[in-house]
Parts: structure tokens; C-alpha cells; sequence
């Protein structure tokens, strides 16, 4: 991983130290370098009502769009209990990301102990899109 990478990982495992999963103990966070160099991070925060927690991808992209950012150039995500371990992002989220991601986006998730990067096209084929 370039160092490049590596901010954006550590700013996903940061975001995650700040994870409000008091229902699920499952701590996620997310970061996203968008097209200007802009780095915004979201984390999961849950709810007693369960349907209305949201997820930490969905926080870090309305912050980019809140600050302008239109493309999401990497989009990193920490996830797990306790400890760090490897977290993929949900069904919803890929569509979500899939929304401001091109064939360049890097979704860099861990596997094992490796940060490996994603393509959204392999992470979500055929993503909707309106005609
Ligand atoms: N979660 C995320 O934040 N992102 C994902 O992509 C998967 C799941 C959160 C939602 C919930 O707060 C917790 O992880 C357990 O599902």
C-alpha cells in the first residue's frame, strides 16, 4: 500500500474509535479521499429504534457531499468488535458508494491482514442506474 493509502486506512480505523454501536458492539468506520484531496470520514451510529442506525459508509459520503465532494477517489473501511477485523461493505452501501465512484475508485478492505483494493464494479456488478 502506497502511504497515500495508508492515511486514509488510519483515518477508517480512527473513525472507528468513535462508533456508536451500543446495540451491536460492531464498531465500523469509514474514510474517503474524494477528487479534490478532501478526507472525510463517518463512522456506524445505531439507534434503540434498530432500523434507524446508520452505517459508517453512509456517514463518511454525506460529509464529502456536505464539503463539496462529488467523486470518491478511495473509500477505506475498519470494522469489528473488540478489535479491528476484516469488514465489507453492505449491500446498501455499495450502491451508495457506486453513486459517486468511477472505474478508478479504490474501496480498500482488509482480508486477513492485508489491506487489499477493490474495484465497485467487482464489489457491486450491474449497480443500479436510472436510464
Ligand atoms: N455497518 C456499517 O457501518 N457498515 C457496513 O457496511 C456494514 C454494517 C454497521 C451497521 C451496524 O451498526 C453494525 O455495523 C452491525 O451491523
Amino acid at each position: 500500500m502506497t502511504n497515500n493509502n495508508q492515511t486514509v486506512i488510519d483515518a477508517a480505523i480512527e473513525a472507528r474509535d468513535a462508533a456508536y454501536a451500543a446495540y451491536s458492539g460492531y464498531r465500523v468506520g469509514a474514510a474517503i479521499v474524494d477528487d479534490t484531496g478532501g478526507l472525510h470520514v463517518g463512522c456506524n451510529v445505531e439507534n434503540a429504534s434498530y432500523p434507524l442506525g446508520t452505517c459508517a459508509e453512509t456517514g463518511a459520503i454525506a460529509a464529502m457531499v456536505a464539503a463539496g465532494g462529488r467523486r470518491i477517489r478511495t473509500i477505506a473501511v475498519a470494522g469489528g468488535g473488540e478489535t479491528l477485523s476484516d469488514c465489507v461493505p453492505c449491500g446498501g452501501c455499495r450502491q451508495r458508494i457506486s453513486e459517486f465512484a468511477d472505474g478508478d475508485t479504490r474501496v480498500l478492505l482488509l482480508d486477513g491482514k492485508e489491506w487489499r483494493a477493490w474495484s465497485i464494479e467487482a464489489l457491486l456488478p450491474k449497480g443500479f442506474t436510472l436510464p
